[in-house]
């Protein structure tokens, strides 16, 4: 896949831009601050319908403007997709796809697909849960629109699920308004936890590949899915699960079992990287696990997304810089840096200087 124009208006720091991206290589240069990142977030925006910076669509409108917009052209083996995403200081935002209104927010996974590897992702290897939480549900739904569809599902249910908790806790007649939820939990939850830990199981394999190269095959690197409710992954183990817990639930107020609990384990030579790895082996498996979801997209989509690089290489060694490099070969490709020595001998197709929210092609 790849993304031969996009186009920004209100948005960040953008009051209107528009770039055509080459195939390959395409570099954007400038010093921190003037808006490198935000061209990234934007086209990431477009693949997932959130930035990996915020949760507040109204951070991404230009301060004072009435609306942020977005419109990418991807071109895939099937022919060409548009995207337009509008963000409205008020109201709702709406999103087109081939310039028709789109109702559901689902429909824009699979139209420009991409992985962005910045350097928050250490986060995904040393913060909590949520984190790597947060990585598969990305990834994921990407590829699997079904998937996308049972976490809005899923996340519905655990809220409405949490007011009838706390209605509970005031009320106990009002405990057999919980049963609903936990059928409608189980049932979005058990499509969750399989979908995960067929993903993860490729994603492991993929990644200790890609460690091992990366790391010059001297560390092994493996990915495990840790499920909250470990009886099994289907239906009624989390029925189950949230029964047994019920009490206990309503006198918190918050559901306690169930996959918004699971985790992924990243070990290398079999320690938990998170406890015990060191800086460089965290930002070696954090590498690698993205590299590795690019893979799995590809294999799925049967074609390669794109990538963004954001600030990456300056954090990377010298040799991890050139396997990465090494790797782009057929790739689109997008990699911010304040300076030129940072590209490791990546062939740029084309470039911008970034300044003060302006980009001007080198
Ligand atoms: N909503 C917004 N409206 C206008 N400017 C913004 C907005 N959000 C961020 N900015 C500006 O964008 C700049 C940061 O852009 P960013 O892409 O993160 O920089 P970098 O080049 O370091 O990656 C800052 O100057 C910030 O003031
Ligand atoms: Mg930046």
């Amino acid at each position: 896949m790849i993304i031969t124009r996009a186009q920004l208006n209100g948005f960040r720091s953008y009051e209107a831009c528009e770039i055509a991206p080459c195939e390959g290589v395409n570099v954007l240069l400038g010093d921190n601050g003037q808006g490198k990142t935000n061209v990234l977030e934007a086209l990431y925006l477009c693949c997932t319908g959130r930035s990996h910076r915020t949760r507040q669509d109204r951070d991404l409108i230009r301060w004072g403007a009435d609306f942020a917009r977005v419109e990418v052209d991807a071109r895939r083996r099937d022919g060409s997709h548009r995207v337009e995403i509008v963000l409205p200081a008020l109201g709702r935002r709406r999103l087109k796809i081939a310039g028709q209104e789109v109702s559901r927010s689902g429909e824009l996974m699979g139209h420009v697909t991409g992985v962005l590897f910045s350097p928050e992702d250490l986060r995904t290897v040393k913060d909590g849960p949520a984190e790597r939480r947060r990585f598969v549900d990305m990834a994921l739904s990407q590829i699997k629109p079904a998937y996308y569809y049972a976490l809005q599902r899923y996340n519905r249910a655990l809220k409405q699920r949490g007011e009838a908790l706390r209605a509970a806790a005031a009320s106990p007649s009002m405990l057999a308004t919980l049963d609903a939820w936990d059928e409608q939990l189980a049932a979005a939850g058990a499509e969750l936890m399989a979908h995960r830990r067929a993903y993860v199981a490729q994603l492991s394999k993929t990644a200790a590949e890609t460690h091992r190269d990366i790391s010059d095959g001297r560390e092994a690197l493996e990915i495990r899915y840790l499920p909250c409710v470990s009886m099994g992954d289907d239906a009624r183990s989390i029925l189950d699960a949230l029964f047994a817990a019920r009490e206990d639930d309503v006198r918190r107020g918050v559901t306690s079992a169930g996959p918004h609990r699971d985790d992924v384990q990243i070990l290398v030579e079999g320690r938990d990287v998170r406890a015990f790895g060191s800086q460089g082996q965290q930002r070696t498996a954090a590498l690698a696990m993205r590299l590795s979801e690019l893979e799995v997209m590809r294999d799925e989509i049967g074609e390669w997304p794109m990538l963004m690089l954001d600030d990456v290489m300056s954090e990377l060694d010298p040799g991890r810089r050139r396997q990465l490099v090494g790797r782009l070969a057929g790739i689109q490709t997008f990699i911010t840096c304040t300076d030129e020595d940072d590209l490791a001998g990546a062939e740029p197709g084309r470039a911008w200087r970034v300044e003060n929210g302006a980009l001007r092609e080198l």
